[in-house]
Formats: structure tokens, C-alpha cells, sequence
């Protein structure tokens, strides 16, 4: 495996607290997650990108660490991540781990020092401030909670800087001693193995007056030092980055292939469902002839769903309000500027949709990730708080708790009910079913893993007259596909000329039938309502 290994890979997102308790205290644990390996290892996927699993009080689930060293209770303890990594690596399965860089927690011992002892080291690790008035451009991201990025701390009788909750300090980057701390976390998880890190809302990590306090120079300073010593030290691991940007304000997070290896990719992700649901694929398009290709050696990382609310901050006023309308028609489906479902509900648990869907996400260019659960077409639970209702047990079984734990009670409730329960809904049932959600998931795993175009190649249009008909080829080298999206609910067909191709074989990767000869290829092709089809040419 080479040290480029991210750009061939499929992601799974997997939530810790959710996927398999083995004590029975009703959260999951390393331990439990050790059991579940095999499973998915059998998806395809070929990296696991695990969630905060660091000491914390749980006031943003885990992105509130309050140290760095170390593992949850919940979780297990250092011994229990070292033999799950090790479980992991024994079948090629990589492990990438949440770092929070921005904030920590304020229970961390460095706020507590920060906030006693204007004296201490510990209180330049902090942005302070006597009035609570600087920094007025920089927009606040958790609307539903936060009225200021600034809170006043009684003990230290100022304000603190926060982005996120108020239980969140930002951490003070003009600081050389915080850039030592987080160089020397870096480097204790990268000894111990890890893969690499998806680092947690970075555009935040400088302030400067007079600007939003969003992708500073000095933050892209910063993190390619970061880059420089991973490189130096840990060549092959991989650094991510989660910034909720335009496609052009996350360009500069590429560097010159010298800052992270990969990028998720927001604004495609609504679009996605945008264009579903207005069955055209100007939303798709609009947004791709607006993506650059990054650098030589990184790429973008697309996703579904994850485990935030689908955020809508990266689409207009107007487009945000139809999503709204369209997705989250009940009030309480909508969370700060987005919408707390599942993809499954979303789309009314219409499988053409969802196969449409999946099938975009793993043919677009880029390293797809697909959040726990939604393999099996898990559903959601508006009622509980925050973003918790996208974070259920994982439902392996129609046992008690899904299979996912022997407690009474588990940290959140199973879904329940006919469509999402787990009665209905379970891995244990789609095993025996070939029409299964995860049948299909394997399958389109497998397809993409075999075509290289899919994985590397360079995308290109291919212009079709009809605006609900999505087609763009991949191509590597003398290999090509063309994706084909109807994303229409009614049939349609489309001129499909292919015999300037002569010669070749063409096969729908998505069909499990025989290839044909271009000459025979018909001139109007046809497509099912929410038809898709991925024609690989054979030479
Ligand atoms: C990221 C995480 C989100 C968290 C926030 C603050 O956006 O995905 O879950 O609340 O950062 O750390």
C-alpha cells in the first residue's frame, strides 16, 4: 500500500457510543467496536474515521476534550484503542481519529488554571478580552444556543473567545506554546499508530479584527507546520480537514499539496438533495464547474450524512428556505442552519433514491465516507436533543437493544417504530436479503473498487439535452465510465452516441449483466425515474 492509499479509500464514520456495547453499561466501547470489525471490514470500506473518544464532560459529545492523552470511561481505557487499532490494522482496515484543535473543554486542567490564575502559563492558552466586544465580524455557529462567541467567566472576571458552545474555549493560537501542545498530541496518537486525523473546525483558529475570523493566513501558517512534521515523521498518515466552506475558500486548504491530503467537500452534500427533489441537475452541476481539482496528491472528501444536522450553510437564503420546506417540514427537524435527519428519511426510504444517491457519492471525484448506519438505511429520532437523533444504537438485530447492548437501559433509545425500527431494520435481516440496503452498499463497494476510473480518474462532462439527466465520464488513462444519473421521477431517454468509441465493449457496473459491443449500442437510451448507471467501456 502506498502512501497514497486515501485516494483509492471508502471512509465509514463510526460513532463509538452507538455501534457495540461489551460491558452492558449501555455505551458503546473500543472493546465492543473490536466484535463489529469483521462486519466492517465486509462492507469495502477501507478506513474508519472514529469520533472524539478523549476524556470529556459531553457537552458537545466529545468535541469538548478535556485531555488529550487519553480515552473515555465510557470508552475503555488506552489498552482497550491500542488492541482495537490493532484489531483494525490486522485486517487492513485503517483508523483515523478526531483532533480538536480549536477549543477544548472548559473542565480541561488548562482552562481551570487559565481561568484561576491570570498569572499561570495557562492563561495565554485562552482568548480574553475585558469587554466581550472584539472580533464583531465573526458570525455564530451554534445560532440555536449561542447569542456571543464571547461568555464572561466569573473566576477570571473576563470574557473568553468560543465558536462553539460556551463550554468550549477557543484555544489561543497567537500562543507558541499551544501550537507545542497540539504538535506534541499529534505526535503521541501518530506513535501509537493511528492513520491520521480529521482536524475539527479549523477555519477558527485565529482572530484578527476587522475580518470573520475565518481562514486566516495565519491558520494555513500554522497547519502546514503541522503538515511538514507529519510528512518529516509519519509519511502516509493523513490529515483532514473540516471546513464548512466554499469550494474556493477550502482550496487554500489544499496548499500546494502542502497542507491536508484531504478536504470535505459541504456544499455538494445539500446540493445533492437539492437536485433530487427538484428532479434537475442544475444544483450538481452549478457546484462542480465551481470545485477546483486540488493539488497534485490530495482530494476531496464527499459525504451523505455525518453525524452534525445536514448543514445548509454553504447554499443561499432562498435555496435553505426550500430545503427546509422540502426536507424538514416539521419544526423540530430543523437545528441551527440545517436539518437534524437521517438520509433514509429524508427520502422517504425510497430505495431508487437511495441507490441514485450512493451511486453519485462513489462515482464523484473524490474519497467517500459513509455515516454508520445509514448502510442499512437507519432512521432517526427528531425528539432527542441536539444532534443526538442521527446517533442511535446501531440496530445489528431484532434482539433486545438492537444487539447492541445487554443493559436496561442504553445512552439513547434504539429507533423504534414500523418503517426505521430495529425490528425492521437490522444487519442481522438484510444479511438474508439480497434486496437489502446492505446488499446494495457491498455491491456498489465492490463495483467502484474495481474500476480504477472511479477511484482516480478525472471527470468530464458529457452534455445531454434533457435538465434532469446528470452524465459525466471518469477517466484514467485509456479507461473510462460514464456515470449516468436520471434524477427525474418519470422515465425519460436520452441520445447516447457512443460509436465514436468503436470497437470496445460497453457494461453497466451497476447491472449484473453482460457486457455488449458499442456497435450494437442503441442511439436513445432509456432511463428508469431515478435510473442511474455507471457504463464502463472496455477497450
Ligand atoms: C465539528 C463537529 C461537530 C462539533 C463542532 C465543534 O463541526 O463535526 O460535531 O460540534 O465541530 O467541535
Amino acid at each position: 500500500m502506498t502512501d497514497r492509499w486515501y485516494e483509492e479509500a471508502v471512509f465509514y464514520e463510526l460513532y463509538l457510543r452507538a455501534y457495540q456495547d461489551s460491558n452492558g453499561d449501555g455505551h458503546g466501547d473500543f472493546r465492543g467496536a473490536i466484535q463489529r470489525l469483521d462486519y466492517v471490514k465486509s462492507l469495502g470500506v477501507d478506513c474508519i474515521w472514529i469520533l472524539p473518544m478523549y476524556p470529556s464532560p459531553l457537552k458537545d459529545d466529545g468535541y469538548d476534550v478535556a485531555d488529550y492523552y487519553s480515552i473515555h470511561s465510557d470508552y475503555g481505557t488506552l489498552e482497550d484503542f491500542k488492541a482495537f487499532l490493532e484489531a483494525a490494522h490486522d485486517r487492513e482496515l485503517r483508523v483515523v481519529i478526531d483532533l480538536v484543535m480549536n477549543h477544548t473543554s472548559d473542565q480541561i486542567h488548562w482552562f481551570q488554571e487559565a481561568r484561576r490564575d491570570p498569572q499561570s502559563p495557562y492563561h495565554d492558552y485562552y482568548v480574553w478580552s475585558e469587554t466581550g466586544n472584539e472580533y464583531a465580524g465573526a458570525r455564530i455557529i451554534f445560532l440555536d444556543t449561542e447569542e456571543s462567541n464571547w461568555s464572561y467567566d466569573e473566576q477570571a472576571g473576563k470574557y473568553y473567545w468560543h465558536r462553539f458552545y460556551s463550554s468550549q474555549p477557543d484555544l489561543n493560537y497567537d500562543n507558541p506554546a499551544v501550537h507545542e501542545e497540539m504538535f506534541n498530541i499529534i505526535r503521541f496518537w501518530l506513535d501509537m499508530g493511528v492513520d491520521g486525523f480529521r482536524a475539527d473546525a479549523v477555519p477558527y483558529l485565529y482572530e484578527r479584527e476587522g475580518t470573520n475570523c475565518e481562514n486566516l493566513p495565519e491558520t494555513h501558517l500554522f497547519l502546514k507546520k503541522v503538515r511538514e512534521m507529519m510528512n518529516d515523521e509519519y509519511p502516509g498518515r493523513v490529515l483532514i480537514a473540516e471546513a464548512n466552506q466554499w469550494p474556493e475558500d477550502v482550496l487554500p486548504y489544499f496548499g500546494e499539496g502542502d497542507e491536508f491530503h484531504m478536504c470535505f467537500h459541504f456544499p455538494i452534500m445539500p446540493r445533492l438533495y437539492m437536485a433530487l427533489e427538484q428532479h434537475n441537475k442544475r444544483p450538481i452541476v452549478d457546484i462542480l464547474n465551481r470545485t477546483p481539482v486540488p493539488p497534485e496528491g490530495a482530494q476531496w472528501l464527499t459525504f451523505l450524512r455525518n453525524h452534525d444536522e445536514l448543514t445548509l450553510e454553504m447554499v443561499t437564503p432562498e435555496e435553505r428556505q426550500w430545503m427546509w420546506e422540502q426536507y424538514a417540514p416539521d419544526p423540530r427537524m430543523r437545528l441551527n442552519l440545517g436539518i437534524r435527519r437521517r438520509l433514509t428519511p429524508l427520502i422517504g426510504n425510497d430505495r431508487r433514491k437511495w441507490l441514485l444517491l450512493h451511486a453519485l457519492l462513489l462515482s464523484l471525484p473524490g474519497t467517500p465516507i459513509i455515516y454508520y448506519g445509514d448502510e442499512i438505511g437507519m432512521g432517526d429520532n427528531i425528539w432527542l436533543d441536539d444532534r443526538h437523533g442521527v446517533r442511535t444504537p446501531m440496530q445489528w438485530s431484532a434482539e433486545k437493544n438492537a444487539g447492541f447492548s445487554r443493559a436496561g437501559e442504553t445512552y439513547a433509545p434504539v429507533i423504534d417504530g414500523e418503517q426505521y425500527g430495529y425490528e425492521t431494520v437490522n444487519v442481522a435481516r438484510q444479511e438474508d436479503n439480497p434486496d437489502s440496503y446492505l446488499w446494495a452498499t457491498r455491491f456498489l463497494l465492490r463495483a467502484r473498487s474495481q474500476c480504477a476510473e472511479l477511484q482516480r480518474g478525472s471527470r468530464e462532462w458529457y452534455t445531454t439535452e434533457s435538465e434532469s439527466v446528470l452524465a459525466y465520464w471518469r477517466i484514467l488513462d485509456d479507461s473510462r465510465t460514464l456515470c449516468l444519473f436520471n434524477l427525474g421521477n418519470e422515465p425519460t431517454s436520452i441520445s447516447l452516441d457512443l460509436r465514436e468509441l468503436s470497437g470496445g465493449r460497453v457494461v453497466d457496473l451497476l447491472q449484473e449483466d453482460a457486457s455488449r459491443e458499442i456497435s450494437n449500442w442503441p442511439a436513445v437510451y432509456r432511463l428508469r425515474p431515478f435510473g442511474c448507471h455507471w457504463l464502463h467501456i472496455e477497450a
